[in-house]
Formats: C-alpha cells, structure tokens, sequence
C-alpha cells in the first residue's frame, strides 16, 4: 500500500528524482513530504546570469519543494463533485477536477491560438476539458511560473520541431508565458515554415518549424502538405534542420505522418524532378527508427550538451472509435465530455511498436534527450480533442451536417487544454535535468 509521508526524509534528492522520472507515470507512486523536501538544497546552476535569475530559482525551489511537492494524503484522483476518493482508487488514472486553477488562461485571452483549436470561439457546449490537471500518484507537478519560465528563457531560442500536435504544444506555451509580457514587448510572426514568437524585453524567442516526419518527405510545405502518397527520405533532414541551428532548446515531435499504413515509401534520390523516383518501400517502423536516428545524430553534431536541451514528445492518441472505451459502436470523440476513468487504458491509435522504437533508439544514444512521455496520460483524454468545434478546411457538407461525428477531429486537443498539461511536464524536466 503507500508509503508513509516521510519516506524521502533521508535522500530527498533521488527521492525527488525518483519522482520526477514518474511524472507522467500513472501507477508508479512516490512520495513527496513538505517538511522533508524543504531541508534539501536547491539544484545548483552554472551560468547564473543574473542576480533575479538566482533568486527565481531559490523562489522555485522552495515553491517546488515546499508546496507543489506536497503528499496527496487523500485520493491522487479525485473530482469537486464525484462520490467519495475510496470508490474510485482502484483503477483510476491520476487527474483531478480543477475548476479554480485550470485553465491557465481563457481562450479568448490568447489571440495565438489557431481558429482550428479554439472551441469555445466554435460553439462548445462543455468546458469541463479545461479544468483537469494531471496528478501523478502522491507527488504533484510543480506550478508552471510564467516568469521564472522566462527568466530561464533570457537570450535563448526555444524550438518546436514537428507536426501539427507539435505546434499545439507550441502555442499553449506561448499562451502560457504571453500573459506577463506587456503588449508592446511581444510579436508573432510566420516564415514559411516557421513560426517566432518573441518576448522583447527578454530576448528571447519560442518558434515553432513544421516539419512533420522531421527527416524530408513530400509533406513539408507548411501549408499545401495533405498528400496522399507520402515519401520520406529518412536519411536526409538538413533542408530543415539548417534552420535549427543556434536553438538552445529543441522540442522534437514525430508520429503521426508515420501511420498511413503498415510499409512507408522511401525516397533514394532526390525529391521533385523528373519522374524517375528511386521508390521503395520499408516497414514503416524501420524508417522511423532511421529518421529518429538521424536527428539524433544532427543533434550530437549541433547542440552542446553542456548548454542546451533536447525534449522529444511521444505520440499522441487519437480518439476515433468509442467501442474502444466501451461506448457506441459507431461513435468517436465527439459528444466525449469526460476524460475515461481506466488507469490501464490504451487504445489502438498509439502503436506499442513504435514507442518500442523510440524506446530502443534513445536508450541506445549517447546524446541526452529527454522523452516527454505524454502518450498514456492523453489516453484517457477522449473528452479533449476539438471534436467539430473548430474551423473547417472546407464547406460541411449536408450529410457530413446531419452526422457530426463524420467530420470530427479526434486528432488535435483545444486550448486551453491537454496541451497545457504537456508544457507543465516540459517545464519540470526543464528545470530538473
Ligand atoms: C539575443 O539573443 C541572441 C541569441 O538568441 C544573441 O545572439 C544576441 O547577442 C542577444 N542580444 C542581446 C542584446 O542580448
Ligand atoms: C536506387 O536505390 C538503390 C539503393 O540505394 C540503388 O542500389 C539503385 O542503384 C538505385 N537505382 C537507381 C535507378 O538510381
Ligand atoms: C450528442 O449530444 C447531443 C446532446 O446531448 C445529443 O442530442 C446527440 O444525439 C448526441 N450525438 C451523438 C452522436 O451521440
Ligand atoms: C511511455 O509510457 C508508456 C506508459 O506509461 C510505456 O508503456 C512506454 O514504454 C513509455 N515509452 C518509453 C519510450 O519509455
């Protein structure tokens, strides 16, 4: 059963790491107490740049340590108006129904946001999606500090490197962080491929670069990239990763590009031209495993270990088919308005073998890269997708009109939302290496 309250008293330093390796870990437990975690010593810097910088990160530890680590002596999970915590213990995924500090911000707050994320603005009925916050099992996630986060950006390019879940990651960060930016300080601007915010007064810029497979494929036009046929050159990514160069953290992304079918038609030669492609075909994992290959190895020849970051997202799920929760056969994420209460919980569109791969190449690496291990606490959020509440590429038709869930998106999550979540954890393991 759990461990007593003062089970980190004596080595509080592994036992917080212990805690933070869990973060998105809804079975493992650890153990947090106020009292022992505010005796250990903050996490030591190099490079403190500025006096405010070391005091904002004595401020954090002691808000990390001293409040946000505190011990959940009730239930880890727990909803304002659900029945007692006892009932729902057994099997629960750890999340809590946080109705006064979620959302973060109002949707209407963040002009950032595209129309395709932005629910509320397109009719949803429900905003209970916003108010979950993710409870790991007796240890909490530290409060996410829009200006120590910031401070921690002075000077610095933080990067998003993906596809379009990647970019939701990236505006619910810079809607995360935009609020104490005066508005004379801040800009938003888009290059192609590129996307840069930038916050003045820090010098600092959040980006996001659309590159869905990372490696080069047919589907890197930032806008014209729904081909049906996709081709990948898995061995090649320095047409996208030039524009990397200089960024001191990288948040990479890739998977769902990937899924289109059980082979991916893998491109020799050069892209475009003539015709006489150079095509053929490879398990669709083994040209993953290359593509994560080679942005590892654009990462030990590009980015200083000693002064930057590498973060790498895992896959998404999507919410397509609600027979997998045991709901209507024929439904999906549409009409969800709440998250599934099953811990254990996987549905089909996460493929084991892929996280297999990612698992197996980063645990075969040299380069330090952090795994933002989002896949299982997305699972359960079948009521978060956009569902048909967001701008449509095209015209609706009527039959699509008559039958929602024909035209739902079970793929990309509002804002604000899931997402938020995703930069809470980037913004621990950031701070905590
Ligand atoms: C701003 O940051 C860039 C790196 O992102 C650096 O090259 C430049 O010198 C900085 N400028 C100032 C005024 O600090
Ligand atoms: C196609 O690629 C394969 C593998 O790299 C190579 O052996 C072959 O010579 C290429 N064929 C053409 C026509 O370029
Ligand atoms: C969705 O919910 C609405 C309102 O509760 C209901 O009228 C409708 O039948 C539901 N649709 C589906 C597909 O479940
Ligand atoms: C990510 O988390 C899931 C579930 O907690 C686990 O099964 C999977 O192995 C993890 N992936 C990696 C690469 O560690």
């Amino acid at each position: 059963m759990r461990r007593p309250c003062d089970h980190f008293i004596k080595k509080a330093p592994e036992a917080f790491n212990e805690c933070l390796r869990h973060l998105e870990s809804p079975t493992k437990s650890c153990v947090a107490g106020r009292g022992s975690m505010k005796s250990s010593p903050p996490p030591r810097r190099r490079n403190l740049r500025t006096r405010l910088f070391v005091f904002s990160v004595v401020a954090f530890a002691i808000v990390l340590y001293g409040e946000d680590f505190t011990c959940i002596l009730g239930t880890p999970f727990r909803r304002a108006d659900d029945p007692p915590p006892q009932q729902q213990e057994q099997g629960g995924a750890p999340r809590v129904y946080d109705e006064p500090s979620r959302p973060h911000y109002r949707e209407e707050d963040c002009p950032y946001i595209q129309p395709q994320l932005t629910c509320q603005a397109h009719g949803r009925p429900d905003a209970g999606y916003q108010h979950w916050r993710w409870q790991p099992h007796r240890c909490s996630l530290p409060r996410f500090d829009a200006a120590l986060m910031l401070e921690k950006l002075r000077g610095k390019r933080m990067m998003f490197v993906g596809d379009s879940l990647n970019r939701g990651q990236f505006v619910s960060m810079v809607c995360l962080l935009h609020r104490v930016i005066p508005e004379h300080a801040k800009s938003m601007e888009s290059f192609d491929s590129l996307m840069v915010f930038t916050a003045k007064d820090y010098n600092a810029t959040i980006e996001f670069y659309w590159a869905p497979f990372l490696v080069e494929s047919n589907s890197d036009d930032a806008v014209v990239h729904r081909i049906k046929e996709r081709i990948v050159r898995p061995g090649s990514i320095m047409k996208h990763a030039r524009h990397w160069k200089g960024a001191d953290i990288v948040v990479f992304n890739t998977y769902l590009w990937w899924m289109a079918g059980h082979k991916m038609k893998i491109l020799r030669g050069p892209l475009g031209g003539d015709g006489t492609k150079n095509l053929t075909e490879m398990v669709t994992e083994d040209a993953y495993r290359l593509a994560l290959r080679r942005m590892l190895k654009w990462v030990e020849k590009n980015m200083d270990p000693r002064r930057t970051r590498v973060f790498f997202t895992s896959m998404s799920p999507s919410h397509h088919s609600s027979k997998e929760w045991g709901g209507d056969p024929r439904g999906n994420c549409y009409n969800e308005t709440t998250p599934i209460e099953d811990a254990t919980y996987w549905g089909t569109s996460a493929s084991k073998s892929m996280m297999q791969v990612i698992g197996d190449v980063f645990e075969a690496t040299g380069v330090p890269i952090t795994l933002l291990n989002i896949t299982q606490l997305s699972e359960y959020r079948r009521d978060a997708h956009t569902q048909i509440y967001k701008k449509q590429w095209s015209p609706l038709t009527p039959e699509q009109l008559a039958n929602p869930t024909s035209y739902a998106d079970c793929i990309h999550w509002c804002l604000p939302g899931l997402q938020d979540t995703w930069n809470e954890l980037l913004y621990a393991k950031l701070f905590f290496p």
